[in-house]
């Protein structure tokens, strides 16, 4: 009797080691988790006034493929991504048209040549702040993705404007899909027409390789890549 209760004690601890042996290793086998890249960028107000009439900026927008070798303010790139998206009403909405006001479109912007870090950044149109979501200077990545269109990588910035169609499709169905492709080009006439007044040029892109864009910005996956645009000063 009193053998089999050592033979038993022996077993679960014997158990008891081999156990915490195996957690440990689990433990130890567990990749670390990925340092976030959570480099924030406060961006400056907005300008709401300047000497280009709409007018003007309608006459002179044109698609320009050509940049300076200059690098982009950060009130510029502030400017850019307001006018595509910037909150303009304490309710919430903003310089572009969005159907049910449900805004499904997202901002990246890939910088190369700027007053900040190169790396790709998402933007926040409520806190009007950048995230960097990608180090380093991923332009020649990008314009791989873009077919080869060399300004993709020629311009100091580069706008990519993406889509998550289920925050419209939700509520209106197969018809959302139109009204998201209409929202990326009001985002998109108005970047064109900003930079117009900021003496910059732009063009937007619509041939590229969807997967590749998506992997070089890190986008996740139910968004979807609608419009490339390269900025930069003229
Ligand atoms: C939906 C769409 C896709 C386009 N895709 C490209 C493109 O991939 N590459 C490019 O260089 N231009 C592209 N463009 C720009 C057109 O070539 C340009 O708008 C056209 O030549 C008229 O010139 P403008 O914009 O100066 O008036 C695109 C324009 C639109 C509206």
């Amino acid at each position: 009797m009193k053998k089999n209760i050592v033979i038993m004690l022996i077993a679960l601890i014997s158990v008891g080691i081999w156990g915490s042996f195996m957690l440990l290793r689990l433990i130890e086998d567990k990749p670390e988790p990925e340092e976030p890249i959570n480099e924030i960028i406060k961006l400056p107000e907005p300008e709401y006034h300047s000497h280009t009439s709409v007018e003007e900026a309608l006459l002179k927008r044109r698609s320009v493929r050509e940049y300076k070798d200059v690098p982009l303010t950060l009130a510029e790139i502030s400017q850019l991504l307001w006018a595509a998206q910037g909150v303009t009403d304490p309710g919430g909405f903003r310089t572009a048209p969005s159907a049910g006001a449900l805004y499904p479109l997202e901002l990246y912007i890939v910088i190369g040549n700027a007053d900040v870090p190169d790396g790709i950044y998402k933007y926040d149109p409520h806190k009007h702040e950048l995230t960097m979501i990608v180090e380093g200077d991923k332009r020649t990545e990008l314009c791989s993705a873009a077919l080869d269109q060399p300004w993709v990588k020629e311009a100091p910035v580069v706008i990519v404007i993406s889509a998550v169609y289920e925050r419209t499709t939700t509520r209106y169905g197969e018809r959302g899909i139109r009204y998201v492709h209409m929202e990326a080009g009001h985002a998109a006439q108005n970047i064109y027409l900003q930079a117009v007044s900021l003496n910059l040029g732009t063009v937007v892109l619509g041939a590229f390789d969807d997967e590749g864009v998506k992997r070089v910005v890190n986008m996740k996956d139910k968004e979807q890549p609608l419009y490339i645009m390269p900025v930069g000063k003229v």
